[in-house]
């Protein structure tokens, strides 16, 4: 009797799992809101600053998914916990600096943002390393990081 009863009881590690697997399940219900809209990013930036089309191609690849009201979602960012990570960099990141935002600041606060951008750059602190995993295509090359450093300064120059 007793070698039954043992078989048929669930072992502590299917438990476990089975938890897991249900807890997994259910954060799928919850899922943040996304950061889109129907201007494109980065465009009220780009209209304002004259920015060039290389510039922007730039920013585009390598800054406008947290740094823009307009985020491009890649397939995985369906799936939890990975859309919250998302959801968190790109509340943080639009916090400190939206480009879209960016024409409506006065020049005080520009220059300001322009200085952390060129400075953050030159760092190599920006894009995160955990979206380079997988953006490979985001990481700034020494020209991309001229490019752009050159760009924001002369912004600044004319301020
Ligand atoms: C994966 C999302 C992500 C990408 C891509 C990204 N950033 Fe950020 N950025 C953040 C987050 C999150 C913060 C705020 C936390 C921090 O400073 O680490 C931030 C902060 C900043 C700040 C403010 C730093 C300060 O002084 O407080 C600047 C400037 C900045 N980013 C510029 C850029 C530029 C320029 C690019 C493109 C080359 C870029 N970021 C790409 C997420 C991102």
């Amino acid at each position: 009797m007793e070698g039954i009863r043992k078989k048929n009881a669930i072992s502590k590690s299917k438990l476990v799992f089975m938890v897991l697997l249900a807890v997994l399940l259910l954060i799928q219900l919850v899922r943040p809101q996304k950061n889109t809209s129907d201007s494109p990013a980065g465009k009220a930036f780009v209209d304002t600053f004259q920015v060039s089309e290389q510039v922007n191609a730039i920013l585009a690849v390598s800054c406008y998914d947290c740094h823009s009201n307009n985020t491009k979602y890649p397939w995985y960012s369906e799936i939890q916990p990975m859309a919250w990570l998302m959801d968190k960099h790109v509340k943080d990141g639009k916090e400190k600096l939206n480009f879209d935002e960016l024409p409506s600041y006065g020049s005080r606060r520009l220059n300001s943002k322009f200085t952390q951008i060129t400075k953050q750059i030159e760092q190599d602190k920006m894009p995160l390393t955990s979206y380079l995993w997988m953006h490979g295509g985001a990481r700034l090359s020494n020209e991309d990081k001229k490019l752009l450093v050159d760009y924001f300064n002369s912004l600044m120059d004319n301020e």
